[in-house]
């Protein structure tokens, strides 16, 4: 069974994009079945890897997710796009409960021929991130070093739980993970401290640096694993996928 890890945190701009597009292509540099599935209607993800967005959603339309399914540059890397459609997005957005859970089953059910599926989120707690939750296995919180890091993290752990006690969840906490790290900051290492004091050993020991090939990479569509194969970046997330394929 897949293992799906939804890349969620409500504070815009963390590095949840940038997280799932490299742990995503680094996992399928591994050989395992990736699909990373581009929920955010900004649809960063999908142009990170030079694809683009649908023009309706597949979750809208429903049919088997496989039809629209593209294949990226990266071997056993496939995508998910999504769209954004105004009127798909806000259906999407203000779905009541039964459709949520239509559309997660959908979602669900499109998932199987894979080893694992990163699903990037919108930098919210609404019905689309709530359904990414409900789907997934775990749930992977990029958290930026910087100074109000920590502010609405209650919000949303508070939602994660919710998830959790649902019917049918799987849910679990995946890990937390810093981005972002500049050593040579102060703020960094009280972060850093505060954070692993309160999350305890989720944290992930892997830290992700600020580096410029990391911001660079999508506008060459590509990974940074491929865009700057020797960057601080690239090793960052390299150890980050070793990280997550240990902890089953
Ligand atoms: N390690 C890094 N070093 C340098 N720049 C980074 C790093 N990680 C992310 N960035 C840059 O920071 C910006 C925000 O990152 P990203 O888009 O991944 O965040 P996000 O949480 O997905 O944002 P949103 O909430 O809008 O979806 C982007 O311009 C990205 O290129
Ligand atoms: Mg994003």
């Amino acid at each position: 069974m897949a293992r799906i890890i939804c890349v969620a945190n409500q504070k815009g701009g963390v590095g949840k994009t940038t997280t799932a597009v490299n742990l995503a292509a680094g996992i399928a540099k591994a050989g395992l079945r990736t699909l990373l599935v581009d929920l955010d209607p900004q649809c960063n993800g999908a142009s990170s890897l030079g694809c683009q967005p649908a023009l309706r959603h597949p979750l809208v339309e429903m049919r088997p997710l496989r039809e629209s399914i593209v294949e990226t540059a990266v071997k056993d890397l496939h995508l998910l796009p999504g769209s954004r459609n105004f009127h798909d997005v806000d259906h999407l957005a203000n779905a009541e409960a039964r459709e949520t859970d239509l559309v997660r089953h959908h979602l669900q059910r499109g998932l199987a021929a894979y080893d694992y599926v990163l699903i990037d989120c919108p930098p919210s707690l609404g019905a689309l991130t709530q359904t990414a939750l409900a789907a997934s296995t775990e749930v992977l919180m990029p958290i930026q070093c910087e100074y109000f890091a920590m502010e609405g993290l209650t919000q949303m752990i508070h939602v994660i739980r919710g998830v959790m006690r649902q019917e049918e969840s799987r849910l679990e906490f995946g890990g937390i993970l810093l981005t972002m790290f500049d050593p040579g900051l102060e703020l960094t290492h009280e972060v850093d401290g505060e954070v692993r004091e309160f999350f305890g050993e989720i944290v992930f020991d892997t830290v992700i640096p600020r580096d410029v090939a990391v911001a660079e990479a999508p506008s060459h569509g590509q990974s940074v694993l491929d865009y700057a194969p020797r960057s601080r970046g690239t090793r960052a997330y390299l150890e980050l996928c070793m990280e997550v394929l240990e902890r089953v």
